[in-house]
C-alpha cells in the first residue's frame, strides 16, 4: 500500500455548479467552500500531512471583477471566522503564490500563517494568485542572480513549495483534464485523478474511493 503524505486538489466546477443549480456562478463558489471544510476534516482522518488547494490562479485575474471580488470576500470571511478553529485543530496554513492583494487581505493572510506556523497535524497550502510558470521562472532568476549551480535540489529551494514534499496524489474535479498551470514541477510523479463531479458535489465518499484506489497503484518512479 502506498503511503499518502500529500494531496493536491484543483477545485474546479464551482461556476458551472452555481449556474446549474442557483443561477449564479458565485453561489457555486460559496457552496464549494463547504466541500473544502469536509475535505480538510477527512484529510486529517486519513492522516494526510499536506493538503494543497488551488483556489486562485495567476490567470484567474482574467475573470469579471465581480466574481474576483466575491471570491476574495469569501476567503476573507472564511479566515476571519475560522482561523481560530483551524489553529485549535493544530492545522497550519501556508499561502503559495504571490500575496499582492488588498492590504487588509495581505495582513489577514500573513497573520493566519504566523498564528498557525507551529502547528503539526496538517499543513494546508492554499494556492492563491499561484502560477507554476511564474514560480519556475522566478526560481531560475534567483539561482542566476546568486550564481548558484542549477540542480533539482537548488531549484527546489526557491520554489514556493520549499520544504514541502511533492504531492503523491492530484485530484481535479469539474470534468476537465488539464493542469491549468498548477505545480508543473512538483507533480512530476503524482498519481492523477480527474473527477467528473463539480467541486461542490464532491463528497467524502468520492475522496475515500480515490484514496483507496491510489493506495493500490504500483508506483514505479522509473523502476519496474
Ligand atoms: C474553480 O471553479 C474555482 C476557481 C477557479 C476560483 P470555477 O470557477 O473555475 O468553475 P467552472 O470551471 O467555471 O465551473
Ligand atoms: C483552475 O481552474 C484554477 C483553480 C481551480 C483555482 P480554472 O477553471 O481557472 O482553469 P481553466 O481556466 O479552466 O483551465
Ligand atoms: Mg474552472
Amino acid at each position: 500500500m502506498n503511503p499518502l503524505n500529500h494531496v493536491a486538489i484543483i477545485m474546479d466546477g464551482n461556476g458551472r455548479w452555481g449556474l446549474k443549480y442557483k443561477r449564479s456562478r458565485n453561489a457555486g463558489h460559496k457552496e464549494g467552500l463547504k466541500t473544502v471544510e469536509r475535505i480538510i476534516k477527512q484529510s486529517i482522518k486519513h492522516k494526510i500531512k499536506f493538503l494543497t488547494l488551488y483556489a486562485f490562479s495567476t490567470e484567474n485575474w482574467r475573470r469579471p471583477k465581480k466574481e474576483i471580488n466575491y471570491l476574495f470576500s469569501l476567503l476573507e470571511n472564511f479566515l476571519t471566522n475560522r482561523i481560530g478553529e483551524l489553529h485549535k485543530k493544530n492545522i497550519r496554513l501556508k499561502i503559495i503564490g504571490v500575496k499582492n492583494f488588498s492590504s487588509k487581505l495581505n495582513k489577514l493572510l500573513d497573520g493566519s500563517e504566523k498564528k498557525t506556523s507551529k502547528n503539526t497535524k496538517l499543513q494546508i497550502n492554499l494556492a492563491l494568485n499561484y502560477g507554476s510558470k511564474f514560480e519556475l521562472i522566478n526560481a531560475f532568476k534567483v539561482l542566476q542572480r546568486k550564481g548558484e549551480k542549477i540542480s533539482e535540489k537548488s531549484l527546489s529551494k526557491y520554489l514556493q513549495t520549499k520544504n514541502i514534499p511533492d504531492p503523491d496524489l492530484l485530484i481535479r474535479t469539474g470534468n476537465t483534464k488539464r493542469l491549468s498551470n498548477f505545480l508543473l514541477w512538483q507533480l512530476a510523479y503524482a498519481e492523477i485523478f480527474f473527477e467528473r463531479k463539480f467541486w461542490p458535489d464532491f463528497t467524502v465518499r468520492d475522496y475515500d474511493r480515490i484514496i483507496k484506489e491510489y493506495k493500490n497503484i504500483k508506483r514505479n518512479f522509473g523502476k519496474i
